[in-house]
């Protein structure tokens, strides 16, 4: 847990200057210093760093901030992960990891370790010779092997379940991390005979594999390590951690289908890759992107897949502000036998030619028409103008539309007019487009009425919540307590969620809401995933650091969490209640009045009813 005077003494300790060139280089000018910006392309140094103010500041970019939020932008890592660097740089300790407790998966980490070491060892010895061959066959040198810890899995009685469990580890424990299977002889290797491919997590830690076949060809050509506590499939991204620092070199990242791409891209000199292992793009990857950079690349597969994937993974960050840029591959080819082919340079020149997502989506709704046929010609038309019309700049539509006009011989006036037509019928029928993400979010309030009239409620509570020191009110502690907990332990949130109460401060709702999102979806709750998962709702991140930071015992009782859903159902009646009698006092129609007071009368009984549970 880090303390609020810990955090006090870590910005006072944390001089600005040595921090950032920690990073990179400065040099004294006046009373600032200067240096290469590091979030941008910066040629001669555009960024002012200012011991004073404690602040840097690049004229070129706009990048500013103090030394956290250098270290969160540099390293890519949220606010309380930038504490520990900034505490460890200036050698103050903290003892963060208690707020882990309950999700302390350092064992499991651990075991990973142990069997990648293992399957490292497996591929130099004599039985490893095929799998060796096959690796140089396909141009994997010694040091990519090394470099992404290649390894291999032999048969039964070469068993990294034995070891493991010889070692101590609980059998359940391997079969529930997917290294092992229950079988009628016992538990054994759930990868036999393939070339092991280690999957990281976002912070570099291995957390599963991803098995190649590679001397026989009649069985599924990978296996992968299934979803486990430590690895969430929809939360990472191949090759993301190494990519991190290489993205920022080259202010881009390139995106491609299967983690062989990226490791020849890699082995050629393009570093700035990861891939999505051929699944649809989450959400919570594309923010994950987003982090690194908003220059992106998709270089996915040649094939029809690969257009389909292109298609769906471009539109997904569309949604998030990014407008990535495509490269095609041709003749079905995937990055990794391009290059092989065609060899570098030619590859390079292709990223260099990439079009726009809007360029390739036109070409990709021309693809298995025939023009010349009339039907086909008028669905590619109104393909084209539901595209155009999600193009937020005016220009940028009529360019389109003129283009398209020329290619398919028919008037710019027609496509325009067709256009208009379309984009007015929409503006009648659908009314209701945007809130539905948000919906997902921020589910409403409970089915039940009670809803505190949130002004009224704001101004009573918002004080303690800004202002910590103050005495807090027993709603806010519930709140607060609530949060705590589910924060550590997901079965509270499936409890909050079968209970759900209404919790008064609107931002502890939205927080509820995110935490419950997060652990339906992934059945877990890790921090720092977690704060990933966050990373681009920067009030929330915060907020988060500052609740684990209360200084609350860890475990809980049964009895305490029901007190304190009790206490904000009492609230929720309370406001309520309040809310009905001031109705009722400005209500003329008699009819009104009594279903008011009958209302009053029930929520009444419901508050003493629960009194008495
Ligand atoms: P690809 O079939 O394009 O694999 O699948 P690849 O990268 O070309 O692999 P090589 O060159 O044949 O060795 C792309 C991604 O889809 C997943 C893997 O993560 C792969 O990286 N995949 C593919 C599977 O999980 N299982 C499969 O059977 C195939
Ligand atoms: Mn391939």
């Amino acid at each position: 847990m880090i303390t609020e005077e810990q955090i006090n003494e870590i910005k006072k300790k944390s001089d600005i200057v040595e921090v950032i060139s920690s990073y990179i280089p400065l040099t004294k000018k006046g009373r600032n210093y200067f240096g290469l910006c590091p979030f941008h392309d910066d040629h001669s140094p555009s960024m002012s760093v200012s011991p004073e103010k404690g602040i840097f500041n690049c004229f070129v970019c706009g990048a500013k901030g103090n030394a956290i939020s250098f270290v969160m932008d540099y390293e890519k890592v949220n606010y309380v992960e930038a504490l520990k660097v900034l505490a460890d740089k200036c050698g103050i300790s903290l003892n963060v990891n208690t707020y882990k407790k309950k999700d302390n998966y350092d064992e499991l980490y651990k075991i990973y370790d142990t069997t990648c070491k293992f399957y490292q060892n497996n591929l130099n010895t004599s039985s490893g010779k095929e799998a060796r061959e096959y690796l140089k066959n396909r141009g994997i040198s010694e040091d990519i092997i090394k470099e992404f810890n290649i390894g291999l899995a032999l048969s039964f009685d070469k068993s990294v379940t034995k070891l493991l469990i010889k070692k101590g580890y609980k059998e359940n424990t391997l079969v529930d991390i997917g290294i092992s299977n229950k079988t009628d002889y016992g538990y054994q290797d759930l990868f036999l005979n393939r070339v092991m491919f280690p999957l990281w997590n976002i912070e570099g830690k291995i957390v599963g594999y991803s098995g190649r076949i590679y001397n026989t060809t009649d069985s599924a050509k990978y296996i992968n390590t299934k979803e486990t506590v430590i690895f969430k499939k929809g939360l990472n991204l191949y090759n993301y951690h190494r990519a991190k620092n290489e993205v920022r070199l080259a202010n881009q990242v390139i995106i491609m289908e299967g983690f062989m791409d990226v490791i020849r891209a890699y082995s050629v000199g393009i570093k700035n890759v990861i891939a999505t292992m051929g699944t649809a793009l989450t959400k919570e990857q594309a923010s994950l992107i987003k982090k690194l950079s908003n220059n992106v690349i998709l270089c996915f597969d040649g094939d029809a897949a690969g257009n389909k994937a292109t298609s769906a993974c471009g539109n997904e960050l569309i949604k998030i502000g990014i407008n990535p840029k495509v490269v095609r591959l041709e003749s079905n080819l995937d990055p990794d036998e391009y290059i092989i082919k065609y060899g570098v340079k030619k590859f390079k020149d292709k990223l260099n030619n990439c079009i726009s997502f809007l360029d390739f989506r036109l070409n990709y709704l021309k693809e298995g028409k025939n023009l010349n046929d009339n039907e086909d010609l008028s669905n590619y038309i109104n393909a084209v103008i539901d595209e155009v019309i999600t193009i937020d700049d005016e220009i940028l539509r009529e360019l389109t539309l003129k283009k398209i006009s020329s290619e398919i011989n028919i008037s710019f006036e027609t496509l325009i007019n067709k256009m208009w037509k379309k984009l007015e019928e929409n503006n009648t029928s659908n009314n209701m487009d945007i809130p539905m993400e948000n919906m997902e979010y921020y589910p409403p309030p409970p089915a039940y009425e009670y809803r505190p009239n949130e002004y009224k409620t704001n101004k009573k509570i918002s004080k303690n919540v800004i202002n910590d020191t103050n005495i807090v009110d027993k709603y806010t502690k519930a709140e607060r307590k609530i949060l705590f907990y589910m924060l550590h332990d997901k079965e509270l949130t499936y409890k909050y969620e079968k209970v759900f109460p209404y919790l008064p401060t609107k931002i502890y709702r939205f927080l509820a809401s995110e935490i419950m999102y997060f652990v339906k979806k992934y059945d877990t709750i890790s921090i720092s995933d977690f704060l990933n998962y966050l990373s681009s709702k920067q009030e929330l991140v915060d907020l988060v650091g500052k609740i684990l930071n209360y200084d609350y015992d860890e475990n809980y009782t049964e009895e305490e969490i029901t007190d304190y859903f009790k206490v904000l159902r009492e609230y929720n009646f309370k406001s309520e209640t309040e809310r009905l009698t001031e109705l009722l006092k400005n209500e003329s129609d008699l009819e009104k009045q009594i279903e008011l007071a009958n209302k009053i009368m029930n929520l009444k009984k419901g508050v003493e009813e629960s009194a008495r549970d």
